[in-house]
């Protein structure tokens, strides 16, 4: 996230920071409620999912709390997307409840998302290949966004006022992540970690009241996980956060509350310091291939579960 520094971190500039047309929310806290006074509450409730024979998710339950950044944590294979996934309407579960700003979710689609204030990053990047940086970022305020390239097309803006407005919240949530030099390029020519931040301009121009982030981390040096820690933690306050990572330090610092799954179903939840204390999560990560137990090993002793109030 090089380059993001000094229109971040002291309160975010660009679409992030305006003020909402119902008006009177402050830079830090969430934003104002609605007539029916939906909270940014997620709770899933009981969830199973089962593709064939396979039990990839049993009786997983998890609440982000409003304005909160709650981690999903757990070993390859644990779950963690089939649970993200059910949280975006990818995949219907076979059992359990969603609902959102108090609000039973149902049939959850896709398409769907943006107009419930839920944005997403998928595992990877997914930007659209034949597309600028800036036209990328475009199609991720409008609802149907994420419907495919043809009808992203179709959703970009008509007459020449909406194209301006558009444009100009698409360049300042660049901004915001430090991409703003990249608007004209074509996403395949760019280095990964800019792709990622490209991605999450695209998530965050409709200024979401949830965000589901997909393993963000994936692919980014330590220096840039750093800066996108920080840049969570600026994001919560004015949105909740799904954070679905595999890197535990970042995990542990940045999240309010982490549910852990391991085989699909849930072992352990808490704060960080509870669930970084809790055996079960240090037995599940014994023999995982990737780097989370040692990260938890350097952790511990390095920072003994500090956490951000
Ligand atoms: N589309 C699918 N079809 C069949 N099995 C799947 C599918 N997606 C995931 N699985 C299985 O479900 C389990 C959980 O996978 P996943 O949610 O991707 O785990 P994680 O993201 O924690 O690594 C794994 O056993 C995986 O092989
Ligand atoms: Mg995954």
């Amino acid at each position: 996230m090089a380059g993001g520094r000094g229109t971040r971190g002291k309160g975010a500039v660009g679409p992030l920071a305006q003020p909402s047309p119902t008006a009177g929310s402050t830079a830090t806290g969430p934003r104002p409620a609605a007539p029916t006074a939906p909270t940014s509450r997620l709770e899933m409730t009981g969830i199973s999912v089962a593709f064939g024979g396979v039990t990839a998710l049993s009786d997983v339950s998890l609440v982000v709390e409003p304005g909160q950044v709650h981690g999903l944590i757990g070993p390859n294979g644990a779950g963690k997307t089939t649970l993200f996934n059910v949280a975006c309407g990818l995949v219907r579960p076979s059992a359990g409840e969603m609902v959102w700003r108090g609000r039973p979710v149902r049939r959850l689609r896709p398409h769907q998302l943006a107009g419930l204030g839920i944005s997403r990053t998928l595992q990877g990047v997914g930007l659209f290949a034949g597309m600028t940086v800036l036209e990328n970022v475009m199609v991720g305020a409008h609802r149907h966004a994420r419907a495919g390239f043809a009808s992203a097309l179709l959703a970009l803006p008509r007459s020449d006022a909406d194209e301006r407005a558009l444009r100009a919240r698409a360049t300042a949530a660049l901004a915001d992540l430090g991409a703003e030099r990249y608007a004209g390029r074509y996403p395949g020519g760019l280095p990964y970690p800019v792709q990622k931040r490209v991605a999450l301009a695209r998530a965050l121009v409709s200024e979401p009241d949830l965000l589901l982030l997909d393993e963000p981390a994936s692919g980014l040096g330590e220096d840039e996980m750093h800066e996108l820690g920080e840049l969570i933690r600026t994001l919560s306050g004015r949105m909740s956060v799904l954070l679905v990572e595999h890197h535990m330090d970042l995990v542990m610092r940045v999240c309010d509350r982490i549910t852990v799954l391991d085989s699909g179903r849930q072992i352990s939840a808490g704060t960080p310091a509870e669930v970084q204390a809790d055996p079960a999560v240090t037995e599940a990560y014994l023999g995982d291939d990737v780097d989370v137990a040692a990260d938890a090993a350097a952790l511990s002793a390095t920072e003994g579960g500090r956490h951000h109030g």
